[in-house]
């Protein structure tokens, strides 16, 4: 629903959307639609609200297969509670238009936090996406695909007891948004930045490219760009995206070879959620810590702080960097070649150790060996002279 579209409807603070959920001003709006701060008036708590499609000027029946299809999808994502994400409340309609009514968390996303901190220390991002991976193994067992995991998504409360603490939002909501039919399989719905090579080249959305679409996440808000760049183009982007040829990480250190095996190209090559999320935690707390540690906890900094990008006290730029929003109705990329071939960018790196300062010791110790074959090769010299004197005394 456009700007536009709600202001003709009256849509605005105070408003009463479905008789109940009194809307108090706009948190944020991406591809479609706002997310509203309201009041339940029933259970007199705060509730996030969302429009997240329409069926203004669509014929009867395609209304009805929108309606339905929203409101199937947030009674999916309702099934799912989880401490690390965001609760589904209620479906609501309002003049036959669903809302979905979600757990207030007063945060900011990890797209924001990048307008704070141009990139986030690959330790702290670790911590994020295996408590996420968490949230995304307990709704694939429960069958259910979040199909648009993006910075947007991922919010981190910034005040209040639950300082720290990351949630994922958003489930299903691509589905929600896309085309009337639900013929719309030669289209494709969610955020072409993150998506998985095989979904860029038109299959439907799977647990497994929801795990590329982690990776990407993470990639992003380490390497302070998307693994396929950032194009205004949204098809040329896709095109790069369908051949599944990310450009290496360079700052990525200990979550290198987690976010490698995240972003194979070919679906059959990369981990479960479950095994994403434990990759990821020992990339946090090295092989010694347990993934228990990390789940339920704030976001911690090396120096054992909720990081600065977290908090509420630190502001937020007013540029918004551009790293992609949610779009429907694209069309797929169909580039030669199959994803079975296709291979990872680059090997895992060796990350080099930092040179401890050496001392007197460490440099005899280190040129033992030479000294050595220098004085064996002067027993030996001196033993081949001495027979050589033998030989010739008369
Ligand atoms: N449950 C929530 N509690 C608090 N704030 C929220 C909640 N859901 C969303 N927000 C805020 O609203 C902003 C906009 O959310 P929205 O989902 O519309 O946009 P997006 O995910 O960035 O983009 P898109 O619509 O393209 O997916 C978020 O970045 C976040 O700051
Ligand atoms: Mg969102």
């Amino acid at each position: 629903m456009t700007d536009s579209g709600q202001a003709i409807r009256g849509i605005g603070p105070e408003y009463l959307v479905a008789g109940r959920y009194r809307l108090r001003h706009k948190l944020g709006g991406g591809g479609m639609g706002a997310v509203w701060l309201a009041r339940d008036t029933l259970l007199q708590r705060d509730v996030a609200v969302k429009q997240v499609t329409t069926t203004v000027g669509l014929d009867p029946d395609e209304a009805r297969a929108v309606r339905e299809r929203t409101m199937r999808e947030g009674r999916n994502a309702a099934k799912l509670t989880h401490p690390h994400s965001i609760a589904m409340y209620d479906v609501a309609l309002e003049s036959g238009e669903p809302w979905l009514v979600m757990e207030y968390v007063p945060s900011r996303s990890l797209a924001q936090a990048m307008n704070i901190a141009e990139t986030l220390p690959p330790i702290e991002v670790a911590q994020v996406g295996a408590q996420v991976a968490d949230a995304l193994a307990a709704a694939h067992h429960a069958g259910i695909v979040h199909r648009d995991i993006k910075p947007g998504n991922i919010l981190v409360a910034d005040r209040g007891r639950g300082l720290g603490t990351v949630k994922i939002s958003d489930f299903g909501i691509a589905r929600a948004k896309g085309d009337a039919a639900d013929a719309a399989d030669s289209v494709i719905t969610g955020t072409p930045a993150y998506f998985a090579p095989e979904v860029a080249r038109g299959k439907d959305p799977t647990e497994k490219s929801d795990v590329f679409s982690l990776g990407a996440t993470l990639y992003t808000v380490v390497e302070g760009q998307p693994p396929f760049g950032i194009d205004t183009d949204s098809i040329a982007l896709l095109h790069r995206v369908a051949k599944g040829e990310i450009r290496p990480p360079t700052q990525t250190g200990p979550l290198t070879e987690p976010l490698l095996h995240m972003l194979e190209p070919d679906p059959a090559r990369r981990p479960t959620m479950a095994q994403a999320r434990d990759e990821l935690a020992a990339a946090a707390l090295g092989p010694s810590g347990g993934v228990e540690q990390i789940m339920g906890q704030p976001i911690y900094s090396a120096t054992g702080t909720v990081p600065a990008w977290a908090s509420h006290g630190t502001p937020l730029q007013d540029s918004r960097r551009s790293i992609g929003s949610t779009m429907s109705g694209l069309p797929p990329a169909r580039p030669a070649g199959s994803l079975d071939d296709a291979r990872r960018p680059v090997q895992p790196l060796v990350w080099p150790t930092r040179a401890e300062p050496r001392t007197l010791r460490d440099k005899i110790v280190d040129s033992a060996p030479i000294a050595m074959s220098v004085m064996v090769s002067i027993l030996v010299l001196a033993a081949v002279v001495a027979a050589i004197v033998l030989v010739i005394q008369p």
